[in-house]
């Protein structure tokens, strides 16, 4: 069987601090180097580490369509991987590129393009990089209008019903898997909303479009609610919330 990733089998019992269970407990933010962590909506580096990990190899190029502050391909670069990130707005891009070359390591390429991830001409991207192939994409969309982005109204924040908002990530599918090499993977990570009293499962709702569109499922992994930059001291308000809207919060309180 073709493998992914640069284990070896053969080592399994040594790999400690890699996951096989779907739970992720991740404590604290990894903010070391080019991690600021000051970037509201960004997700925990050790996320893109992980899948990294287990589904690329060194030298592989991995595409990041929602890069905003750049994590996943802070981590690519620091794992020996090359990176393409698409990013809306041009000077969340700039900044990021910025901070990411205060890594930089001479055996791998980091390629940010500001843009429109639904509609940015990918042909001409892999064509000016000079590849045809992509091997692992990895998708942090907005979680629908949770947090605001920008006043830029192909922000898939800017979405105004959720219909609108998933017709928008599918074209994001199409356009970022469509170099995606044959038997590789793609990770989506999003948080699910809570509005008017009841849960909206944006998580479910994109697997499906990925599903509807011939994409096999490998793994459903959830991520403890731990420590985030907008949900630091709101625990109290959270528990306040479940308790008087009737619904629960995955969350595990460690000693
Ligand atoms: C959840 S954040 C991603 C954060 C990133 N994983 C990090 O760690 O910084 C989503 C990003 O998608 C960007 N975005 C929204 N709509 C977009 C679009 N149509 N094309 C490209 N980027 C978009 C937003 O500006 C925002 O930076």
């Amino acid at each position: 069987m073709a493998r992914y990733n640069d284990l070896d089998p053969e080592k399994w019992k040594e790999y400690d601090d890699i996951n096989t269970d779907s739970l992720w407990i991740i404590d604290k933010r990894d903010n070391s180097g080019a991690h600021t962590g000051d970037y509201h909506g960004n997700f925990v580096p050790q996320i893109p580490h992980q899948l990294f990990t287990r589904y690329t190899k060194k030298g592989d190029w991995i595409l990041d369509p929602f890069m905003g502050s750049g994590t996943s391909l802070i981590e690519a670069q620091r794992m020996g991987r090359n990176s393409i990130g698409i990013e809306l707005q041009p000077e969340v891009a700039r900044e990021s590129y910025d901070r990411i070359q205060t890594e930089h390591r001479d055996d791998c390429s980091v390629k940010v393009i500001p843009g429109d991830s639904r509609t940015i001409n990918m042909d001409r991207i892999m064509e000016t990089i000079g590849i045809n192939k992509l091997q692992f994409v990895i998708m942090h969309p907005p979680y629908w209008d949770i947090i605001k982005f920008s006043d830029n109204k192909n922000d898939l924040s800017n979405t105004e019903s959720l219909e609108e908002f998933l017709d928008s990530f599918e074209e994001v599918i199409d356009n970022s898997t469509k170099y995606l090499e044959k038997n590789r993977y793609c990770a989506c990570v999003i948080g699910d909303k809570y509005a008017n009293s009841q849960v909206v499962p944006l998580g479910f709702h994109c697997m499906n479009k990925f599903i509807e569109k011939g994409f096999l499922l490998k793994a459903i992994l959830v991520k403890n609610f731990g420590e985030t930059k907008g949900k630091t001291n709101q625990q109290g308000i959270w528990r306040y919330r479940a308790i008087t809207n009737d619904f629960y919060i995955f969350n595990i309180q460690r000693n």
